[in-house]
C-alpha cells in the first residue's frame, strides 16, 4: 500500500443536509487526513472545467447545474491507499446500489444528487487536487 492523496468534494445536497462533520468523521475514522480544504460556491466555468471529461455525456448539464446549486466543501485527503479507501467510504455512484453504511447509502438521494465526489485513480487525483489547490496549500502532517 502506498501513501496517496485524493480529491474529495462534499456536494451541495450533503452540505445542505449539514453533514460535513459526519462525513469528515468517516474520513478520520478510516485513517484519512484532511491536508487541504476549501468551502466555496463553484462558478459554472469551474464546474464545467472540473467535469470536462464528461462534457459529451447526456447528464453533463444536469451535473454542472447541480454542482453550482449551492456551496461545496472541497478537500484533499491523504493516507495509505487513500483513493480506494475514499471510494469504499463513498459507495456506488447510484445510492440505490451503494452498500449499507457508505456515505451515499446514508446521505445521498439519487444518482444526480449523490453527496460526494472522489478521484478514481492516481493520475486524476493529482489533476483534481491541482485544479482546486496550489501546491503550497496542501500540507501533510
Ligand atoms: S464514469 O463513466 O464511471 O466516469 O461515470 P460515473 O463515474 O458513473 O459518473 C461520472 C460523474 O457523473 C455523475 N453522474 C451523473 N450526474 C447526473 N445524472 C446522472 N444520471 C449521472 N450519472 C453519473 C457521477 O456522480 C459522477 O460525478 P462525480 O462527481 O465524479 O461523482
Amino acid at each position: 500500500m502506498a501513501l496517496e492523496r485524493t480529491l474529495s468534494i462534499i456536494k451541495p445536497d450533503a452540505v445542505a443536509k449539514n453533514v460535513i462533520g459526519e462525513i469528515y468523521t468517516r474520513f478520520e475514522k478510516a485513517g484519512l487526513k484532511i491536508v487541504a480544504a476549501r468551502y466555496k460556491q463553484l462558478s459554472r466555468a469551474e464546474a464545467e472545467g472540473f467535469y470536462a471529461v464528461h462534457r459529451e455525456r447526456p447528464f453533463f448539464k444536469a451535473l454542472v447545474d447541480f454542482m453550482i446549486s449551492g456551496p461545496v466543501m472541497i478537500q484533499a485527503l491523504e493516507g495509505e491507499d487513500a483513493i480506494a479507501k475514499n471510494r469504499q467510504l463513498m459507495g456506488a455512484t447510484d445510492p440505490k446500489k451503494a452498500d449499507a453504511g457508505t456515505i451515499r447509502a446514508d446521505f445521498a438521494d439519487s444518482i444526480d444528487a449523490n453527496a460526494v465526489h472522489g478521484s478514481d485513480a492516481a493520475e486524476t487525483a493529482a489533476v483534481e487536487i491541482a485544479y482546486f489547490f496550489a501546491a503550497t496549500e496542501v500540507v501533510s502532517r
